[in-house]
């Protein structure tokens, strides 16, 4: 099916930014300090450029040829570029749920990042708090669901009436500006971290490389590496694609998948910088969790001088994060809505809405009326159990289908996709790494995702046996 009028991003530098938005998130901002610091600091750092480079970087060249080849949406990416009979694009509904449930959970947390922002901006957050009164003021918080349904309302409404715009009167103008806001104030707020007397100390505890952390502990960082590489690069649902179909024919599309995996890591390292030396400067341990950026920081905020405008500008980061990847993943939603549906932006952008608000309710309601409810484990919620879902399953296993079908003769066709690939300026992809992708990479995803399961489940089935 081919799209009457396909929008394309005006400059280079726009889809860029647009498409490094979608990576750079919660994922890079809260994620991967905290689990860098856990498994061991650069020894992490090191396991996890290791997926970057063996996945990440060639499952998003996959995702942007295909989006780039088929100029259509998940809605019908696949249709556009499979053999006629081939089934392929049922995976459509798999990558449709994928975009759904992360932002089902993702603009919960966004939601606390608003209110911990409008907290310190309006001064709420009184000088020289302990760490009890940061635990009763979360608490108050995820004990609220109004509270927390406007500010999750508030930046729902805000991302979808960018998204409606358009692809480059709304995406392309306002992400692309937010995202430059993004680098000046990491800018500002990291080289303001080397002079605090904590800086030694905190980037110690945050990259020195510490075995004692790997021990026993290895299957469970790799595991996390891995999730970590799928969950900030945004691969497997199709949210990338979409980019690739606005992209222009003037770049090769190894170029920009290098791009966007590099400014992702820069960004996910340097946010460790401004929060591992504060912490290490007003003596609070770093904590775990979203306890990390909601209570330890708060802490450290309102124990510094200025610690209004360093909370909110440090929280502002936060936002801007987690808001550029819920325009990109609406846009995601919107297209394939359209185009699935054929119905106009306007409409579609109201269903999406109602779907968004209907569903985040779930997670949302897990911290206080169904706080009962624990699926995965005693100590997680409806929330963890969303991002497992997306994290763990719904990434890695669409990102094997995606590696597939550029590899099978009823789907894309790996001369097609090599083709596509090298259109433009740029770096080569050579063909003679089609058993690399079929073979070694989509190994490696189910080896890790069986340790994954393994982990998780493992206790439980061996005991089923016992
Ligand atoms: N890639 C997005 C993030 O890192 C999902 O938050």
């Amino acid at each position: 099916m081919e799209n009457k009028v396909r929008e394309v991003f005006k400059t280079r530098l726009g889809f860029l930014l647009i498409a490094a938005g979608c990576a750079v998130g919660i994922g890079n901002v809260w994620r991967f300090p905290f689990i860098v610091g856990q498994y061991g600091g650069a020894y992490f750092v090191l396991i996890y450029l290791f997926f970057l480079i063996t996945l990440g970087i060639p499952l998003l060249t996959v995702e942007l040829a295909i989006g780039r080849a088929s100029r259509s949406s998940m809605a019908y990416c696949y249709e556009n570029l499979e053999s006629k009979g081939s089934k392929w694009h049922l995976n459509k509904w798999w990558q449709f749920s994928g975009n759904y449930f992360l932002m089902a959970f993702y603009v919960v947390v966004a939601g606390w990042m608003l209110y911990y922002f409008l907290a310190f901006t309006f001064g709420e957050i009184p000088a020289n708090y302990t760490r009890d009164h940061a635990a009763e003021q979360f608490e108050g918080l995820i004990s609220s669901p109004i509270t927390m349904l406007l500010c999750v309302i508030a930046l729902v409404i805000l991302a979808f009436a960018i998204v409606a715009f358009g692809v480059v009167k709304g995406v392309e103008r306002y992400t692309k500006p937010l995202m430059i806001i993004l680098i000046v104030l990491l800018a500002f707020m990291a080289g303001r971290s080397c002079t605090l007397d904590g800086f030694s100390e905190g980037i110690s505890f945050y990259l020195k490389p510490d075995y004692s952390k790997l021990e026993g502990n290895w299957g469970e960082a790799i595991w996390a590496a891995m999730g970590q590489a799928f969950f900030t690069l945004s691969v497997g649902f199709g949210a990338i694609a979409i980019f690739g179909s606005y992209m222009s024919e003037k770049h090769k599309i190894l170029n920009e998948a290098i791009f966007i995996a590099l400014f992702d890591t820069i960004i996910a390292i340097l946010a460790g910088f401004i929060i591992f030396p504060a912490c290490f400067t007003y003596g609070v341990e770093p904590d775990a969790g979203p306890n990390l950026l909601f209570m330890t920081m708060t802490v450290v905020f309102s124990n510094m001088a200025f610690g209004n405008i360093w909370g909110a500008l440090f929280f502002l980061f936060m936002l801007i994060a987690a808001l550029s990847t819920m325009i990109a993943v609406f846009e995601s939603t919107i297209a394939g809505s359209m185009e699935l549906l054929n119905i106009s932006r306007l409409k579609a952008v109201i269903c999406n809405f109602v779907i968004i608000m209907g569903l985040c309710l779930l997670p949302l309601l897990g911290f206080n009326v169904l706080s009962d409810v624990h699926i995965l484990s005693e100590n997680s919620g409806i929330l963890d159990f969303f991002d497992f879902l997306v994290s763990n399953n719904i990434m890695p296993i669409g990102s094997i289908v995606f590696v597939l079908f550029v590899c099978s003769r009823t789907g894309m066709q790996w001369d097609k996709f090599i083709t596509q690939c090298n259109i433009g300026k740029g770096f080569n992809i050579s063909s003679k790494f089609y058993y690399y992708f079929k073979y070694v990479l989509t190994t490696i995803v189910i080896v890790v995702l069986a340790i994954g399961y393994y982990k998780l489940f493992g206790d439980a089935l061996l005991n089923l046996f016992k």
